[in-house]
């Protein structure tokens, strides 16, 4: 069965393809609006103590859940990478910093962001946090409630970067450093919250644009049509199922 018919099939908040694309990957629904964590293993290095080196996509809420789930695939999470800078997809990453880098002496996980989306993370990054929640019709209160400041990054990518398996694309328009990570290898596209199955993301949060989303949207749209698409929200398509997305809408 194909990614796609398991996931119509199967939607359970946690799910593991044993053979994806010749990969293992494992995804986490996390949080009140249902963010995808995506778990995908990298080749294994000696610095990985034994256990399966992985990096974590976009961990959005659910700490407790996303750190079981790790332990309990004995994974490693090297990377965080993130698509973008949404609290939706970063919320658990204090405590998932916190916790593996106790582990790893403070080496592990190393954390990427785009350049434009990095004041998204770090000390001072509450402000931007509670504007974009107001502006998404959310209580900024519900941000003070849930607040633990957020690690800054390690990494700040570019277009066309090199990320572990990843090669970078930066996708601006539902913010400025929005990004998707796609592993050629594989044919495995992570397109954050630019391209959903039958939709894309909004616009109208600080930091989007209209414009920027569409032309970030062709782009992907024009890619390999036999290329698995793994959003951050919702179901997994493939890069031909979402092309009529051109020819009816944009
Ligand atoms: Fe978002």
């Amino acid at each position: 069965m194909s990614i796609v018919g398991f996931w119509q099939v199967f939607f359970s908040r946690v799910m593991h393809y044993d053979e994806f694309m010749g990969n293992k990957i494992d995804l986490i629904r996390v949080g009140d609006i249902g963010t995808n964590c995506w778990l995908y293993p990298l080749e294994p290095n000696p610095a990985s103590s034994g256990k399966q080196p992985c990096v974590v996509i976009d961990p959005g809420d659910e700490s407790s859940l996303i750190i079981s789930r790790l332990r309990e695939l004995h994974w490693l999470p090297r990377y965080v990478f993130l698509t973008h800078g949404h609290y939706d997809h970063v919320a658990a990453l204090p405590d998932l910093a916190e916790t593996f880098r106790e582990e790893s002496g403070g080496a592990f996980p190393q954390i990427g962001i785009h350049r434009l989306d990095a004041h998204y993370l770090g000390k001072d990054s509450l402000e931007i946090h509670r504007s974009s929640m107001s502006a998404a019709g959310g209580s900024a209160a519900y941000v003070d409630a849930l607040w633990k400041a957020l690690p800054p990054a390690d990494i700040l990518f570019e277009e066309g970067d090199q990320a572990g398996p990843f090669k970078v694309m930066h996708v601006p328009g539902h913010t400025q450093g929005s990004v998707s990570f796609y592993d050629e290898k594989a044919g495995v596209l992570f397109s954050g919250d630019t391209l959903f199955m039958g939709s894309w993301g909004r616009t109208d949060l600080p930091g989007g644009n209209e414009r920027q989303l569409y032309q970030s949207l062709s782009r992907l749209l024009s890619m390999n049509g036999e290329i698995v698409v793994c959003p951050g929200h919702g179901p997994a398509t493939c890069i031909k199922d979402e092309q009529r997305l051109i020819r009816h809408y944009l």
